[in-house]
């Protein structure tokens, strides 16, 4: 028999941040001890994720990311209970590094594993925080690859509400941080300029709001971007027209992602809206949503440490896992498609108007 899970270690390897926490439960509550973040910068200079380079670095920085996540926590290995590592979706070459680490682990410590999917983490995030956030709640996952509205029942029932038909938000803000020449990853970048920029210069198109049944919590960010490539190429003086392009981007983006989390809040009754991911950093964005809400549903956030990738909330959604009892076996292997366990997809509940 398993003792009951303690202390956790979670491992995050999905993308460029090698990641490792300690995580002490205590009374189904949940502490952490330690929390270690190394971002590669290595990316920089090719305006994105290099994906080779992103698993020798992973390869270089576990082991020492890991053991100073255990100094930090005053901890060693053998009091490890469990460990939980993102098993994807991600990178697979990057995946695999934190995976095959955080298994033999497991594996030589005689100690449980449990996989975890990446979303699931961002959706725990906030707990870290906000030990008594519990569902139901409206959940809005805003990150560089994925652009989810969830309905959340119960932690490990999600329903989809919508999702992007093609870019997700945050990569919408790399690519149009890039057509700006701003360095990636460019949300906070986007973020800051936009602050002086005039919202009314640029009036970009908003994606999907307006529409109606099955599409109603779709989201689609592709045409915004290309709309920000036309204006960026006609613009004779882009020094002078950065921070309004940027503002008008990021309106529109914002305008869609509140509206439909609103809506969504309302439809289906729920009081609290969580936002998640890396884009859910964003200010503007916990503000609009707030406006929309209009006090109707409490907006909850997490810092931004824990929005953007980290092992926190890997080991958050891991440690809720292993206290249902679930378990991965030895042949758990990373996978850049790996589903999302208690999702349920297909068409909303009808609305009720
Ligand atoms: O969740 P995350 O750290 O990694 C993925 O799982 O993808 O999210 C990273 C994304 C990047 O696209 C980044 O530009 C975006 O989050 N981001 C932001 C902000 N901070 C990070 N987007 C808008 N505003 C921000 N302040
Ligand atoms: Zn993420």
């Amino acid at each position: 028999m398993d003792r009951v899970a303690e202390r956790i270690l979670g491992i995050e390897t999905s993308c460029d941040e090698t990641s490792a926490a300690v995580l002490n439960l205590r009374d189904g509550r949940a502490g952490l001890a330690s929390l270690v973040i190394l971002s590669q910068d290595v990316h920089r200079i090719f305006g994105g994720v290099v994906p080779e380079l992103a698993s020798r670095a992973h390869i270089r920085a576990i082991v020492p990311v890991v053991d100073r996540a255990l100094d930090e926590a005053g901890t060693t290995l053998g009091d490890l209970d469990g460990v939980a590592v993102t098993a994807g979706p991600g990178l697979v070459g990057a995946l695999l590094v934190g995976l095959t680490y955080g298994k033999t682990l497991a594996w030589r410590l005689g100690i449980p594993l449990i996989g975890v999917h990446h979303l699931e983490g961002h959706l725990f995030a906030p707990t870290l925080e906000d030990p008594g956030l519990a569902p139901p709640f409206i959940a809005l996952l805003v990150s560089g690859g994925h652009t989810m509205l969830l309905d959340v029942p119960e932690w490990g029932d999600y329903r989809l509400l919508g999702e992007t038909r093609d870019d997700a938000a945050g990569e919408a803000f790399d690519k149009v941080g890039v057509m700006l020449g701003f360095g990636y990853p460019a949300g906070p970048a986007i973020e800051r300029a936009a602050v002086s920029g005039d919202p009314a210069r640029f009036a970009f198109p908003r994606p999907m709001l307006g529409a109606e049944s099955d599409d109603r919590f779709a989201f689609s960010f592709s045409g915004l971007k290309t709309a920000v490539l036309h204006a960026v190429r006609g613009s004779t003086d882009l020094e002078r027209d950065r921070a309004d392009l940027a503002r008008g981007f990021q309106e529109a983006v914002l305008d869609v992602l509140s509206a439909k989390t609103a809506a969504a809040a309302q439809e289906l009754g729920r009081e609290t809206v969580v936002l998640g991911g890396g884009v859910a950093c964003n200010r503007a964005l916990r503000e609009r949503v707030t406006d929309r809400l209009s006090g109707r549903a409490r907006v909850v956030v997490a810092s931004p440490r824990l929005n953007t990738d980290n092992a926190a909330m890997i080991a958050a959604a891991g440690a809720w896992r292993l206290a249902r009892g679930e378990r991965s076996d030895w042949s758990l292997e990373p996978s850049d498609r790996l589903p999302f366990p208690g999702l349920q997809r297909g068409s909303p509940t009808p609305a009720t108007r």
